[in-house]
């Protein structure tokens, strides 16, 4: 039981930080209208979570990867060298930084991506979250900021999908992609860390990543731009890896390719990963990825298919792999919350492209599918996978 005054205290804490400024509002995903926003005074009212059964107003068979804002998201706030304590839902809004944030000048944040299925029956699944929330502490501890415990964050997740539920879509629709942020937020100007962090999760439904749909992916090797280097923080989610990559992707995209496969940044010999996913080779019987040495993001889904792969009797190993063994493989599949499973079509590297197994054939299609269906409570989950939410 919490007290009441840390209650009231929570309450008048989470709208300040949801509402403060912008004129928050209850948001529903066309929120951009200033007339549907409350007013300040409206904000610090407690307000009554209202996650009824009716589904939002969505074109479910049309959504992709695009932020559509949702009605609840989670903060939770900490000093620096103590721990978070209590956070407490509020609607969906904007949140006010100092200009001297240490997240604005300093880039000192990291975020994480997880994802909620709907079930035929309606019982809504988190897939793994508890992976998340280790890869957010080991990353907190690289940038210096202090994380939530593992039961806090998976918490905060439930929380915010339960909330959120009437933006689950319906089963096979896609799902609620959540996403936690742990920001400094508190000002500073010489470089240190924050003096206050701020955690926070919000969700928004989506569906296909790539514009692509399942269709198969067109990769360019990237040489020029690298995505990381050792003793970086490339093997974190930190806010700080993505911008980075945006030149070289959207120069891709503009000659027509789906994404940038990056390189190691010393020998520019060994395939690292994709802007936003983790990249495997399958050769016969045998199926290789990148060994995560610091430069590679641990992907959650990168692991499981891993298991899942060894489980179906594939060799899979987890180790260099040059740009040359990847080009004369028989296929090439990319990974990632957001992504999925998705199959490569080609890949482009120096003026030559090579073509890769696709379609039934594939042996993504079939990780996939049982991937897939343990998140959707399709396949029973005999590795405790899934997480419901009450
Ligand atoms: C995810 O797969 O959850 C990610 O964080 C990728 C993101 C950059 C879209």
């Amino acid at each position: 039981m919490i007290s009441r005054s840390l209650r009231m205290r929570n309450l008048v804490e989470s709208v300040r930080v949801a509402s403060s400024l912008s004129k928050l509002g209850g948001c529903r995903y066309n929120f951009t209208s200033q007339a549907a926003a409350p007013s300040l005074q409206q904000a610090c009212e407690p307000f009554t979570i209202n996650s009824d059964d009716e589904s939002a107003d969505v074109d479910w068979d049309n959504l992709g990867f695009s932020l559509m804002p949702t009605d609840y998201m989670y903060v939770m706030k900490c000093a620096r060298e103590k721990n978070f304590e209590q956070g407490q839902l509020s609607r969906y809004g904007n949140i006010e930084f100092s200009p001297s944030a240490a997240i604005l000048n300093y880039g000192q944040g990291i975020f994480e991506g997880a994802k909620a299925c709907r079930k035929a029956d309606g019982r809504l699944l988190l897939f793994r979250p508890d992976q998340n929330a280790i890869r957010m502490q080991i990353g907190a501890e690289r940038m210096c900021m202090p994380s939530p415990s593992i039961d806090q964050f998976v918490d905060a997740v439930k929380q915010t999908v339960a909330a959120n539920k009437r933006w689950v879509p319906p089963p096979g629709k896609g799902s609620l992609y959540v996403r936690p942020l742990l920001m400094g937020s508190g000002p500073v100007l010489g470089i240190a860390p924050a003096p206050e962090f701020t955690f926070l999760v919000y969700a928004s439904p989506v569906g296909n990543y790539f514009k692509e749909g399942l269709a198969p992916l067109h990769l360019y090797v990237e040489d020029e731009f690298d995505r990381a280097s050792y003793g970086g923080t490339g093997g974190i989610k930190a806010i700080s890896n993505y911008a980075p990559v945006m030149k070289a992707q959207l120069r891709a995209k503009s000659r027509g390719f789906s994404d940038v496969l990056y390189l190691d940044s010393v020998k520019k010999r060994y395939v690292e990963e994709v802007s936003a996913s983790n990249i495997f080779t399958v050769k016969g019987n045998l199926i290789a990825t990148p060994a995560t040495n610091g430069t590679i993001l641990p992907g959650v889904t990168r692991r499981s298919i891993i298991e899942i792969a060894r489980d179906l009797g594939y060799q899979v190993e987890e180790r260099l792999v040059t740009v040359d063994e990847l080009l004369d493989a028989d296929e090439a599949f990319c990974t990632g919350t957001a992504v999925g499973v998705a199959s490569v079509g080609s890949i482009t590297y120096h003026n030559t492209r090579v073509e890769f197994r696709t379609g039934s054939e594939a042996v993504c299609g079939g990780l996939y599918s049982i991937l897939v269906g343990i998140q959707r409570g399709i396949i029973d989950d005999n590795k405790g996978w899934v997480v419901e939410i009450d």
